[in-house]
């Protein structure tokens, strides 16, 4: 009836797919985004299973959550994404519905800038997330890039940025990472930050900030200071964040959309679109993962845990990055792999080509992303050697 070709497949999560049907017993997934921890499993964080027992022994009830989700979801929301106490707070000015996952959250904002910024044209970094352009153009945005990676210097392409800044019109969406960039773990400096955050004022821009990895890069606070020169400068931006990476809730799918205002007047009639738009795409989203995050949260000496298993993930992934540019400094000298030192997060831009990345999968079993971004979480003691091996031999 429908008459249609095949879809591609996804870039990421078809990779998943692939790798799963791989029976080799020594395969090795750099490919999605998902912690592993030194054994290769993606462990359940303590702080995860300590608030599920709790649930399972208070929860009454699976009636329906209102719209925007449990309450103290927002709650703790905002005091991740500002401060406790913060004047945003303070003053209203900020509103948060829980979401289903990042992804939902993203999904929801750009149904809410349907109603607010028709006409915006959304950009996204060149390269971003995949999903970001296909979430954009799926709401029926046009999208397209701003410079952000530089080959040579395997940096920041400031002036690319800056420049492409200067092209953006009066009330478009931008799209930027708050932190650990996706794919290239190369983020925004100071002045980067701070030159968007003079166009957003001067070209009233719509600035909405992917805060998937929130505690991945140098901690929970550290990692908010480019959103926070956004909102020192006193503007209304959406912020979609993600409990996926930094609870380990990949599939409870629990995220949150954050619309902050210029007044709480403001906040409170955008926040009305937000929820008008949650309703006609799910309703309410689904209680559990939420749950997981308000008793954590709520909880000090939960958070205390969780703060500490956060920052465990966080050392492992550093850890890795350093025996990782090690290891093929020892196998080889035609290319050095320093610069994955300074690269923040989960995700390395390692310049492996297309041909390299599916040489590695068909010979070594290894499975990168096509663009050659690797998820340094998946590299383990056991596997680095093997690994290391491979990619010296396809350079
Ligand atoms: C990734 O980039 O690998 C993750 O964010 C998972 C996903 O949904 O793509």
């Amino acid at each position: 009836m429908f008459q249609l070709d095949l879809a591609p497949a996804d870039p990421i999560l078809g990779l998943t797919e692939t790798f799963k049907a791989d029976t080799h017993p020594d395969k090795i997934n750099l490919g999605v985004g998902v912690y592993q921890d030194a054994t290769g499993k993606t462990p359940i964080l303590k702080a995860v299973t300590q608030a599920e027992t709790r649930l399972l022994e208070t929860e009454t009830s699976k009636s329906y959550l209102s719209i925007p989700g449990v309450p103290e979801v927002a709650t703790y929301t905002q005091e991740l994404l500002f401060g406790a106490g913060h004047s945003i707070i303070k003053d209203g000015r900020a509103k948060t519905a829980q979401t289903p996952g990042g992804t939902g959250a993203l999904r929801v904002a750009a149904d809410f800038l349907l109603r607010a910024a028709p006409k915006a044209t959304v950009w996204i970094s060149n390269p971003s997330w995949a999903n970001h352009r296909a979430i954009f153009e799926a709401a029926g945005f046009p999208v397209k890039d701003y410079r952000y990676y530089d080959k040579a210097s395997q940096g920041l392409d400031g002036e690319g940025f800056m420049a492409d800044l200067e092209g953006v019109s009066e009330g478009d969406v931008v799209i930027l990472h708050g932190c650990c960039h996706n794919p290239s773990g190369i983020d925004l400096d100071q002045a980067a930050w701070e030159a968007i955050a003079a166009q957003a004022k001067a070209k009233k821009l719509i600035c909405l900030v992917d805060f998937a990895y929130q505690g991945f890069g140098e901690g929970l606070e550290e990692d908010r200071a480019g959103l926070h020169v956004l909102l020192d400068a006193g503007l209304a931006v959406l912020v979609a964040s993600s409990y996926s990476k930094n609870f380990g809730l990949y599939n409870e799918r629990i995220g949150a959309i954050t619309v902050v205002e210029e007044t709480a007047n403001d906040a409170v009639n955008a926040f009305s679109h937000v929820q008008a738009a949650i309703r006609a795409i799910y309703s309410s989203p689904p209680a559990h993962g939420g749950k997981i995050v308000a008793t954590i949260l709520g909880d000090a000496t939960l958070k205390a845990l969780w703060i500490q298993e956060l920052a465990d993930m966080r050392a492992r992934i550093k850890e890795m990055r350093h025996a990782f540019v090690q290891g093929m400094a020892d196998r080889q000298q035609a290319v050095d792999f320093d610069f994955i030192n300074h690269q923040k997060g989960m995700f390395s831009f390692s310049g492996l080509t297309q041909e390299q990345v599916l040489k590695l999968r068909a010979d070594n079993h290894i499975y990168i992303v096509g663009s050659g971004r690797i998820n340094v979480a998946g590299i383990t003691p056991a596997n680095i050697d093997p690994l290391c091996d491979a990619i010296a031999k396809v350079l």
